[in-house]
């Protein structure tokens, strides 16, 4: 027998008695639902040839792939649009419009490794074919809603029209790179450094306006604001278009859980209108997300308008059979311990926070910030990262370089400013990495930060991952080089080596969770401001 005969993959796993039982409430619930709304259901198969996919990058990069019998490369449906897209130019191609299909099927995805994410789950939504404009719309906004408040206590709903965000990449000068760039930060809610990136073209209007983008959220005012970041044509008809929509909302009683994010750009790029996410309490990510798409299905051959989202049951599920967070009222605030955990206490200190816990904690790990109503967990770099990726802390102070190695998916709201330190390339000696035809061996406690940089110099480097006083390492012939963090240089030095390279600029962050930033938008929004005002004036303080 083998090692792995009694076990699941990772990423996959059973589900037994009462999490199935939750799972099929949420599914029948939904379909009851949709069912009633005068949808049909369709089911499209598991597999398809993954050429169905191709023509979306986010989609297809994130496909389980497998070969057919005759050697053609097929896939795990990674996504139920696309296949309802075939669906309609094909078998569906003469049925009367409009069409109203819903599904309930499992979706696949190749889920980063060790993120307690899981590869399979259950997606219901809806697709509403062959109608455009604003009735669709509403039709479809007002069900996302129906659909959440079918499923719990507490729920958000954001929208935007992706139309403003396009005008305003349409109008901006600047290279392709910069603005791939810039997509990417606004999506991340990464002010500070998207203000960096866009920072050499703040004479356009355009470079400004997404400068504000990641902060458009919350109510209506958004659109008053966004107004008055002098838009062009397009991106005034989507503000108008939003208007209008919330207006048919607020008619139809769905505007309370209802707002606004001009800053929501969806990964998948087949949308062309609003687009929307829905966030419940008990969920540290979206659960629902969906929009307008009516340029999909000319892809497939029959030319039709549609609009449409889809629910992640497992994770509302998850969330009802206590597997998600649970939190009360307050904020949770995950610190990194060590280096930076004496700055952030000093910070939040200097914003007028009681830190008399953080300063007396013993070996409490959960502490409170006074009567702030905030908790305080401590822990370690990257298991920062992995608490408020999972939602059960808000917020995450966190130095770039563990953001940089790990990845995952949260807002990265501000530069802390502290914690200064830079990623190098550093050797005995330029030639003993640079010299030569021969691979060069690098060793590393940031193996993703070295390969990254090594491949964007397109050179083929060994990655050796080594946990600590990684200076070491080249002193004792295991590599000719490191890729490091430094930060006065001294063991660098003391230890023969140089930097070779710098790489990136490393300083603390701040983190936060995307369904807290949404859910609990006010502490948290009145939390980056405290400290983003008290950053301003350290740095307009004349230097003593
Ligand atoms: C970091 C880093 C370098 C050193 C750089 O190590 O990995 O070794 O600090 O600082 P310097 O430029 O001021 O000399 P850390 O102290 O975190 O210990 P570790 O290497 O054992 O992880």
């Amino acid at each position: 027998m083998e090692r792995t005969d009694r076990l699941t993959p990772a990423s996959a796993r059973d589900l037994l008695y009462e999490e199935c039982e939750a799972l099929r409430g949420v599914q029948s619930r939904l379909c009851t639902l949709y069912a009633g709304n005068g949808f049909r259901e369709v089911m499209t198969p598991s597999i398809e040839y993954s050429g169905v996919f191709s023509a979306d990058a986010a989609v297809s990069q994130r496909m389980v792939r497998l070969m057919d019998g005759g050697g053609r490369l097929c896939c795990l449906r990674p996504d139920c649009t696309l296949p309802i897209a075939r669906l309609c130019g094909t078998r569906l191609k003469n049925a009367p419009l409009p069409i109203r299909l819903y599904y309930s099927q499992q979706v696949y995805s190749v889920a980063r490794e060790h993120s307690g994410k899981e590869a399979e789950f259950s997606q219901v939504g809806v697709e509403l074919i062959g109608e455009r404009g604003m009735t669709a719309d509403v039709e479809i906004l007002s069900l996302a809603s129906q659909s959440l408040r079918a499923l719990g206590n507490g729920y958000r709903l954001e929208i935007c029209h992706i139309g403003f965000f396009r005008s305003l990449m349409g109008a901006l000068s600047a290279e392709e790179t910069v603005k791939e760039q810039a997509r990417a930060l606004i999506e991340q809610k990464s002010y500070a450094q998207l203000s960096d990136l866009l920072s050499p073209f703040l004479e356009q209007p355009a470079a400004r306006a997404l400068c504000a983008l990641p902060r458009l959220f919350g109510a209506k005012d958004v659109l008053a604001r966004a107004r008055a970041l002098q838009p062009e044509k397009e991106g005034i008809k989507a503000l108008d278009y939003l208007e209008e929509l919330l207006e048919k909302l607020r008619e139809a009683g769905l505007h309370e859980n209802v707002a606004i994010d001009l800053g929501l750009i969806n990964d998948a790029d087949y949308y062309t209108g609003v687009i929307f996410r829905g966030y419940m309490e008990g969920s540290g990510e979206a659960v629902l997300s969906g929009g307008r798409y009516d340029r999909l299905l000319g892809r497939f051959g029959r030319d039709l308008p549609a609009t449409g989202f889809g629910v992640n049951a497992s994770l509302v599920s998850r969330g009802l059979t206590g597997g998600g967070e649970q939190q009360g009222e307050g904020l949770t605030l995950a610190l990194t311990k060590g280096r930076l955990e004496k700055k952030t206490a000093q910070l939040l200190s200097a914003l007028g926070y009681d830190c008399s816990a953080l300063e007396e904690k013993g070996r409490r790990l959960v502490l409170p910030l006074g009567e702030s109503g905030i908790r305080v967990i401590l822990a370690k770099a990257a298991d920062v990262i992995t608490y408020v990726e999972n939602g059960v802390a808000d917020i995450g102070i966190v130095g770039k370089d563990t953001i940089m190695e790990n990845g995952g998916s949260f807002y990265e709201v501000l530069d802390l400013g502290f914690g200064r330190c830079r990623f190098a390339l550093a050797a005995k000696s330029r030639e003993a990495v640079f010299g030569g035809y021969r691979a060069q061996r690098i060793a590393s406690k940031y193996p993703h930060v070295a390969l990254d940089y090594f491949e964007s110099l397109g050179l083929d480097v060994n990655i050796v991952k080594i946990e600590g006083s990684v200076e070491l390492a080249p002193l004792i012939g295991l590599c000719d080089g490191i890729v490091d963090i430094v930060e006065t240089g001294s063991t660098l030095r003391e230890n023969g080596l140089s930097v070779i390279e710098e790489i990136a600029p490393v300083s603390a962050r701040m983190i936060v969770n995307t369904a807290s930033m949404k859910l609990r938008q006010q502490p948290v929004e009145r939390l980056i401001s405290q400290m983003e005002g008290y950053l301003q004036e350290q740095a307009e303080r004349p230097e003593k």
